[in-house]
């Protein structure tokens, strides 16, 4: 599935979602039971991916921005999973900036990739404050160190479709 498609998939239908998360390359064993992470576990996960992502494309390491999209798509599919109190129309108006950013992974367009990355952050805000939450303000990152332990830079191995 290309990037585009997987973004649109996963946030446009809650069913569509769960399998998609399913077909995830390293699934867990048939005998795990699924336990619904807690809602602030997904979304600090979905900060540190939103932070990664960020970082990833200012490196132009566009694999690893590609990857990092997939996994907040994810976690923002997740949330709506397995917390039905949210509003679904405040994850589906998700769809345009992380298909813009999918555009702009895919054309290694810096400037679109930073547009977009406001956008995608603009809606992270709207749904919280949506949701009593407005004082979890997120910004686009703003420090130029990406995590210390982690390298941004492209490695040059194979890019993976
Ligand atoms: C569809 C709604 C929705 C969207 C979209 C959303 N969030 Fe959240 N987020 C929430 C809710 C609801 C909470 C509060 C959870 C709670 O209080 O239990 C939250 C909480 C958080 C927290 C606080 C977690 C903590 O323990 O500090 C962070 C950080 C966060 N979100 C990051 C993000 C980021 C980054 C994005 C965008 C990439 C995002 N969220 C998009 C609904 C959303």
């Amino acid at each position: 599935m290309t990037l585009k498609n997987w973004c649109a998939v996963l946030v446009i239908s809650a069913g569509a979602v769960s399998s998609a998360i399913a077909q995830s390359d390293f699934p867990p064993s048939a005998n795990s039971k699924q336990e619904a992470p807690r809602l602030v576990e997904v979304m600090s996960m979905a900060q540190l991916q939103h932070l990664k992502l960020w970082h990833a494309g200012k490196a132009g390491n566009w694999d690893l921005a590609a990857y990092e999209l997939r996994q907040l798509t994810n976690s923002l599919a997740e949330a709506a999973i397995f917390y039905p109190a949210i509003p679904i129309s405040n994850v589906t108006t998700m769809k345009e900036p992380l298909l813009s950013i999918a555009d702009a992974i895919a054309a290694g367009d810096n400037r679109k990739f930073a547009v977009s990355m406001r956008g995608l952050t603009d809606g992270c805000n709207a749904c919280h404050a949506s949701m009593g939450r407005g004082f979890i303000a997120i910004s686009v990152p703003t420090g130029g160190q990406p995590p210390a332990n982690q390298i941004f830079s492209p490695s040059g191995s194979g890019r993976k479709k």
